[in-house]
């Protein structure tokens, strides 16, 4: 006969299986391309063949990750976004993409990305039609998930237009246990926290994190520095509740990246970059990489970085200190390592200078050497308890990583 401690462990990993999302997906925040905030819902493929929603579109972008050193880089994800579909199913209840445009079905879409070593994601909506109005997944949830596991797909974003969102909290951990039961890793992208948020109803932290691989909380981002601070804003003011619940599986998603877009210069294009590797966010680039100029190439490409973003304990950074329009940002990085990012939102016309001492903002006291990510400066060593001046640029950023001088000079 099992002991009760057997049979309580066959009970434990019973219900995670039956009722958690664990498909080891998103150990660290996912990176790739979306084409939502560059490219929306412009379905004209007669007057704009090279910007409308079709599997074109996707190859183009697929090829460009994979020739411009992306992929390489870690963006892996060609992501699909809303109006890919016919406008209604077909007589036996199935999504289908649009023929015209989609002319080789996703099926080949996919195969298409698995070739060039990329994964391929798509969207949908929990409510009766997506955002945009094509069809949605009320009552489809489990046809929807095998339809989009026999295609080969491996991300969904679920959004939540059209349907009463008190729904949300039984749907979306629904949703999840058909991907889980496809077999198929599909990493799952819930706009559920986001919809309660924007009602007022309390969203259950655990619930989501236990449930999606990535979640968005806050409206979406337009091309402007304005949306790039307001969401910034939103996030300081709830890593509180969010942080204990990110973490290696389990990421917060302030929405795209819009750098190499039409607003962002390149010191805002900096900021970006670095706030969302702060806050360990998913790394979804939304822009035209056949066009992108190289200065913002640079940034989505830095490898510094990028390691800030992947670090493996997956933890996000907080704001820790305001002094005037700067806001200062520390994350816990593996290895006793940090980085603090330094964010001017002031756009008077010259650097600010700020003096913080480190010690203060929760890192362990100790001697550290200091890699400033952007500006590529030498090392510099410094002591917690002494006092650290820096120039932050107008409508820019500063980010740093902190290595202890001890187990870094061990390691060179
Ligand atoms: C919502 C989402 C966006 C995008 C559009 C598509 O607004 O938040 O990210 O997916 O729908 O219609």
């Amino acid at each position: 006969m099992k002991s009760l401690i057997q049979q309580a462990i066959v009970f434990v990993c019973f219900t995670t299986l039956a009722y958690g999302l664990q498909n080891g997906l998103a150990r660290t925040p996912p990176m790739g391309w979306l084409s939502w905030e560059r490219f929306r819902c412009n379905t004209d493929c007669d007057n704009h063949p090279d910007s409308c929603i079709s599997e074109n579109l996707y190859m183009a972008m697929a090829d460009r990750l994979v020739e411009d050193g992306y992929r390489d880089a870690g963006y892996e994800y060609v992501n699909i976004d809303d109006c890919w579909s016919n406008k209604t199913r077909d007589e036996n209840g199935n999504l289908n993409p649009d023929s015209k445009r989609f002319p080789s079905g996703m099926k080949a879409l996919a195969d298409y990305m698995h070739k060039k070593g990329l994964k391929l994601g798509i969207y949908g909506d929990f409510g009766s039609k997506t955002c945009a109005g094509y069809p949605g997944s009320l009552n489809y949830l489990e046809k929807d998930a095998n339809r989009f596991a026999e295609w080969g797909i491996d991300m969904f974003k679920m959004d939540g237009c059209n349907v009463d969102i008190s729904l949300m909290k039984k749907g979306y951990p629904e949703m999840g246990q058909y991907l889980n039961a496809t077999g198929r890793p599909i990493l799952f992208s819930c706009s559920w926290p986001d919809y309660e948020r924007g009602k007022g109803i309390p969203v259950d932290y655990q619930s989501v994190a236990s449930h999606c691989n990535i979640w968005r909380n806050f409206v979406d981002i337009q091309d402007s520095w304005d949306s790039v601070l307001k969401i910034i804003d939103y996030q300081a003011n709830i890593t509180d509740q969010w942080g204990p619940v990110v973490g290696p599986g389990n990421f917060s998603d302030p929405d795209m990246l819009i750098i190499g877009d039409y607003s962002l210069s390149v010191s805002q294009s900096q900021a970006q970059m670095a706030m969302w590797a702060i806050l360990a966010a998913p790394l979804l680039m939304s822009n035209d990489l056949r066009t992108i100029s190289p200065e913002f190439r640079e940034i989505l490409l830095n490898k510094e970085v990028i390691q800030v973003n992947q670090d493996p304990l997956g933890i996000m950074g907080k704001r820790v200190l305001q002094i005037g329009k700067v806001q200062v940002w520390m994350k816990t990085l593996q290895s006793y390592e940090y980085a603090v990012a330094f964010l001017n939102e002031d756009d008077y016309g010259m650097p600010k200078n700020v003096t913080v001492q480190m010690g203060s903002l929760g890192i362990a006291t100790g001697i550290y050497d200091v890699q400033d990510i952007f500006i590529n400066k030498d090392f510099m060593d410094f002591s917690t308890d002494d006092k650290f001046s820096i120039l932050v640029p107008p409508e820019g950023c500063r980010l740093l990583h902190l290595y202890p001088s001890e187990l870094r000079h061990g390691r060179f």
